[in-house]
């Protein structure tokens, strides 16, 4: 591991909408001034519960959905304000995993088709032999058959779809792969042969990945560091070792307790989460999580938070820990 592949400077993400016919527009705020680094070499996992915009920074990375502000720092190239024509080298490095196997794979290409698409429209190769050789190299990797590659989307079960969703990602050979609740739409009994898959590739390929997850236990094994986000904000940040042991700020806490403990003896407050996610459209203030804390003070209504620093590699966002150092 050597230096970031990825830097996020404060980044925004609003998606403007529009209350009834004469209504003014309004912003919901996705992704609302998150800023992280991503390590050459490193699984770096997000969870958060639905809604708190996961999806929408994975895409906004992907350059699928126009940024609103800050910056995204690839390769150290700011790709995030780059038009489609400057975009072009650079779309390469970077390929997304999608959640829905069912709904991200093209119903009326061949297996074959979706995973020489990307390689044709990048120009990897210069003969459709060298492309169907690579497909059948894809495919063989990711735990598929040859003649898997004549077939179509609806002729495979979600797992499948999954290796085959796999597949087209690595087809570019990217720096950095995006995979988005990979494994959430699939059965139980599937999702640890996906989860393995994965590991896998990230160990003979040596890739840089962020895991998206909103369940914690997801992420806990496959990756190196954890971020927590909470509507549109970073909450928390660490290895994964630290956040499962010294969990600091409640909703990481609550996130945790939400799930079985192995050694129950390990962790004795349990801080339950309750109530829904409040609305992006209209965040609360201060501390968005403020209204669902059991250990909310009058600070955290009116200030948002400072990033503290626990620790080289461990940073929480949180009034409890004020007099603590803060980062940068
Ligand atoms: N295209 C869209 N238009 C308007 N709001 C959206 C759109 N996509 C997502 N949102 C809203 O943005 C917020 C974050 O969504 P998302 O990034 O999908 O969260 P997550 O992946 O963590 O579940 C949610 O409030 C969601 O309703
Ligand atoms: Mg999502």
């Amino acid at each position: 591991m050597s230096g970031d592949i990825l830097k996020i400077e404060d980044l925004k993400v609003y998606y403007p909408v529009r209350k009834g016919m004469m209504g003014k527009t309004q912003y919901v705020k996705a992704v609302d001034g998150v800023s992280l680094n991503v390590h050459k070499g490193e699984v770096l996992g997000i969870v958060g519960e639905s809604g708190c915009g996961k999806s929408t920074l994975g895409k906004a990375v992907c350059k699928l959905i126009p940024v609103t502000d800050g910056n995204i720092v690839l390769n150290d190239m700011d790709i995030a304000r780059m038009s489609e024509n400057q975009l072009r080298p650079y779309r390469k490095q970077i390929q997304m995993i999608f959640q829905d196997p069912y709904a991200s794979l093209n119903p009326r290409m061949s297996v074959h088709d979706i995973i020489a698409e990307p390689m044709e429209i990048h120009k990897m190769y210069s003969t459709k032999e060298e492309i169907d050789q690579k497909v059948t190299e894809l495919l063989r990797e990711v735990g598929l058959d040859d003649y898997h590659a004549q077939r179509y989307p609806h002729e495979f079960s979600g797992g499948q779809r999954q290796r085959i969703g796999i597949a087209r990602a690595l087809a570019t050979e990217p720096d950095l792969i995006i995979a988005d609740e990979p494994v959430s739409a699939l059965d139980v009994s599937i999702q640890s042969q996906v989860l393995n898959l994965l590991s896998k590739l990230l160990k003979e390929r040596n890739l840089t990945m962020i895991f998206i997850a909103h369940d914690l236990s997801v992420v806990e094994h496959i990756s190196n560091r954890v971020v927590v986000m909470y509507l549109g904000n970073i909450v928390e940040e660490g290895t994964s070792q630290e956040l499962y042991e010294n969990p600091l700020h409640p909703y990481t806490k609550a996130l945790l307790d939400a799930h079985p403990i192995p050694d129950p003896t390990k962790r004795k407050e349990r801080v339950l989460l309750e109530g829904t996610i409040p609305s992006a459209l209209n965040p609360p203030t201060g501390c968005k999580f403020h209204t669902r804390c059991k250990q909310c003070m009058e600070i955290c209504k009116q200030k948002a938070p400072e990033k503290y620093s626990v620790n080289a590699d461990h940073f929480v966002y949180c009034h409890l820990y004020d007099g603590m150092k803060s980062a940068e």
